[in-house]
């Protein structure tokens, strides 16, 4: 055993040979039953006394990290029997208090059965380009060694993807520089952050409704209140966002204003402008989360809030987690002015930094014309799919109602009279299908007891015919 001691230092020898021993043990490096040099041996092969490892062995041992066996040498101990779990009713105070304001489980966290066909979640695996990734990830590691494992460039993140990112946006019209791009671990941080930046507790925020549930969970976390905008088929009904903005006066507007999460709905042109404007009038920012801008399966591109931004009064969130894939954890935020260093400065605060390699993989993803493939085998997919869908609850279910989205990954679908979005996601799990329920994307939760929000994007066409039939036969349980 090489134990390292300092013969000149203040701790006594015997104290040191004990600490190094007692670590060994404690990190597992010598598992219980490993017999240690005798106090002789040791005492030799150290050059000290024996009495100086005989008293660090009687430290161990009477903290019974080690036992003596007589004629047969010294062992460290058995640890003994794992501590049992703490139970709920020896819980601290503050941990039962907790419980008081704890959410039930929801129906949507059922764990679903083995051979469930699921319309819930994002994006497809089997077309996440993980073969590419892996061969990117050891291409950054051969390029940039060691440098790809320190922190980075700082809390606005890897400045090449800093820099790539605002290329990205210049092609749909966003014009920007990378000090005002801040690199977030995936969109909802970017959307924790200004969301943090910008709001007190008691605050309200304004938001489509239906909106992204994650969203409303972060609203509630932060304390801050929810005012709901209804949405049609051309995204937010701006003329009735002005009243309520007069009434409730909101610190923040929210809108996915492309392929919106959950009906899938785009914003019009002349909607865009005038939100736009009505936020400037009233001087109020506009966090504009751009979730799944780039899959688009028909139409004309439509230019984000932010391309028509002229004073700073937008906030843009991107993300790579739709387009590419979510385990990567790289989203964005673009900024003008101040608010950009706020954001970048809660960024170190919460978490120093986005995953270094990470945002160089991506980059040299992005930058060799991988994504742009990607992106058009996916669209290529996704819009079958999503084509897919609609016919199949045409054919099985002509009772649901809904408008085919340009773009995006959900389907938003109103169901039958009578039919509850509860009782359905019930009966469809029972059928072998499962769905998102409407519930989940309002404040209150009641309003979305009309509505299941189902992606198209996740499964192959097969798949959906079979789970669209499950649906229908969910729905005539209920009837
Ligand atoms: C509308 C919307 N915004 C933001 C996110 C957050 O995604 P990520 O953090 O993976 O970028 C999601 C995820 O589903 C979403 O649907």
């Amino acid at each position: 055993m090489r134990i390292p001691l300092d013969r000149s230092g203040v701790v006594p020898l015997w104290r040191q040979i004990e600490r190094f021993i007692r670590a060994e043990i404690e990190s597992g490096a010598l598992p219980a039953g490993t017999r240690i040099p005798s106090s002789r041996a040791l005492a030799t092969a150290l050059r000290v006394s024996r009495i100086t490892v005989d008293n660090a062995y009687l430290s161990l041992a009477t903290d019974g990290l080690v036992v003596a066996s007589p004629g047969r040498g010294t062992f460290v101990a058995s640890i003994g029997p794992p501590r049992p779990l703490a139970e709920p009713a020896h819980w601290p105070v503050w941990q039962q208090a907790m419980t008081a304001g704890a959410a039930s489980t929801d129906a949507a966290d059922v764990e679903p059965p083995p051979d469930v066909i699921s319309f819930t979640g994002v994006g497809d695996p089997r077309l996440f380009p993980t073969r590419e990734i892996a061969l990117t990830i050891g291409d950054v590691i051969r390029a940039d060694g060691a440098d790809a494992f320190t922190y980075g460039d700082g809390a606005n993140g890897h400045r090449p993807l800093r820099q790539t990112v605002t290329h990205l946006l210049a092609s749909q019209g966003v014009h920007t520089t990378p000090d005002r791009v801040v690199i977030t671990s995936g969109s909802q941080q970017a959307l924790f952050l200004a969301c943090s930046a910008l709001l007190q507790p008691g605050d309200t925020v304004v938001a489509e409704q239906p909106t992204y549930d994650h969203a409303l969970a972060l609203f509630d976390a932060l304390g801050v209140g929810v005012v709901g905008v209804d949405v049609d088929t051309d995204g937010m009904d701006v003329d009735g966002l002005e009243a309520t903005v007069i009434e409730h006066g909101p610190k923040l507007i929210y809108t996915i204003p492309t392929f919106q999460n959950p009906t899938g709905a785009s914003l019009s042109t002349a909607r865009r402008q005038r939100l736009v404007d009505l936020a400037r009038a009233h001087d109020i920012p506009i966090v504009e989360d751009d979730f799944v801008g780039d899959l688009r399966y028909e139409g004309r591109a439509q230019a984000p809030l932010k391309a028509l931004d002229e004073r700073g009064d937008v906030l843009y969130i991107g993300s790579f987690s739709k387009m590419l894939m979510p385990g990567i954890r790289v989203g964005y935020l673009v900024g003008d002015g101040p608010i950009v260093d706020r954001v970048s400065a809660l960024k170190r605060a919460t978490d120093l930094s986005t995953s270094n390699l990470m945002q160089r993989v991506l980059d040299r993803y992005l930058t060799v014309g991988r994504y742009q493939t990607h992106l058009r085998r996916s669209i290529r997919s996704y819009r079958q799919r999503r084509d897919a869908m609609v016919a199949a609850l045409g054919r099985h279910t002509p009772d649901i109602a809904l408008t085919a989205p340009a773009g995006g990954l959900f389907l938003w679908a109103t169901l039958p009279d009578g039919v509850g979005a509860t009782a359905l996601r019930a009966a469809a799990m029972r059928r072998g299908v499962d769905v998102t329920p409407g519930t989940r994307f309002y404040a209150d939760p009641s309003l979305g007891e009309r509505n299941v929000r189902l992606n198209f994007a996740a499964r192959d066409e097969q798949q959906i015919d079979t789970g669209v039939a499950r649906l229908a036969r969910a729905i005539a349980d209920l009837r």
